[in-house]
């Protein structure tokens, strides 16, 4: 763990769970909240646009202390776009957060850098936090490019950023190969890849922003990522759907913060 940096875990229920099934996971890990207190992570749950609003209800009436973001946004205000959702209608909610360019937009829904990159903009000029995904294939990684990759990745989405906007940014590093796949990085090459990403971030002036991994975190290897991996903390998918995993994974974050900053 990086310890300067409160670490930030980050649920992201992809399109599971109907808004009966998320209202019960949200009463589930408010139960464990409780019984439990995490006192020095911040906590944030990514459910499906459908289920927003009855997650932030049970959210506020139970005082569950975790924040609410979204997993995707358009990056117009308003308009001519079927089936999208805005900034703005995801702020009315209390949306938080949002989820930018994951690996699953880019390579299923054609989501271009120049898209991620002009959705960041409207997510930040919205005073909404922005949390960017980036990560390589098994291809580039094997012709180790991965490196020149991620860099490209991140300086195409941060170029040019104002400092107001620069300070709502976080980053998840995702590899592609070890999102849903069980094969999840090892603490060494986490750890290699947060000192490249904090180093590009230094170059572009975001030296600010936490950086997460993501990519089959559970609750068994969550210790040794944290111990060993050098994150600010994790994009959670798969093991964010049962309320004890996702909690196990937060409390090793939580463990391990020296609280010293
Ligand atoms: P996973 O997903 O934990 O199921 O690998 C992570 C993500 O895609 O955010």
């Amino acid at each position: 763990m990086n310890h300067h940096k409160r670490p930030l875990v980050i649920g992201n229920w992809k399109m599971n769970l109907d808004y009966v099934e998320a209202l019960h996971l949200g009463q589930q890990l408010g139960v464990l909240m409780k019984n439990k207190p995490v006192e020095h992570t911040d906590v944030v749950l990514a459910p499906p646009f459908v289920d927003l609003r009855s997650v932030t209800s049970i959210v506020e009436s139970e005082r569950i202390p975790v924040d609410i973001a979204a997993q995707h946004v358009n990056a117009h205000d308003n308009g001519a776009h079927t089936g999208e959702i805005s900034v703005s209608m995801l702020k009315r909610l209390n949306v938080k957060w949002i989820l930018i360019g994951h690996s699953e937009r880019r390579a299923m829904y054609a989501m271009s850098d120049d898209v991620v990159s002009a959705t960041l903009r409207s997510v930040t000029r919205a005073g909404v936090q922005a949390v960017l995904c980036v990560g390589e294939a098994a291809e580039v990684r094997e012709a180790h490019e991965h490196e020149a990759h991620i860099a490209a990745q991140l300086a195409s989405a941060l170029e040019g950023l104002d400092e107001k906007a620069r300070e709502l940014v976080s980053i998840a590093y995702e590899p592609i190969w070890a999102i849903g796949t069980g094969q999840t990085a090892t603490s060494e090459e986490v750890s290699a890849m947060m000192a490249h990403i904090r180093s590009v971030l230094a170059h572009l002036s975001c030296g600010g922003a936490r950086v997460l991994y993501g990519g089959s975190v559970n609750a068994d290897n969550a210790p040794s990522l944290v111990l060993e991996g050098n994150v600010d903390g994790f994009l959670v998918g798969g093991a964010s759907l049962k309320a004890e995993s996702f909690m196990s994974i937060v409390q090793s974050c939580d463990d391990c913060y020296d609280g010293k900053r």
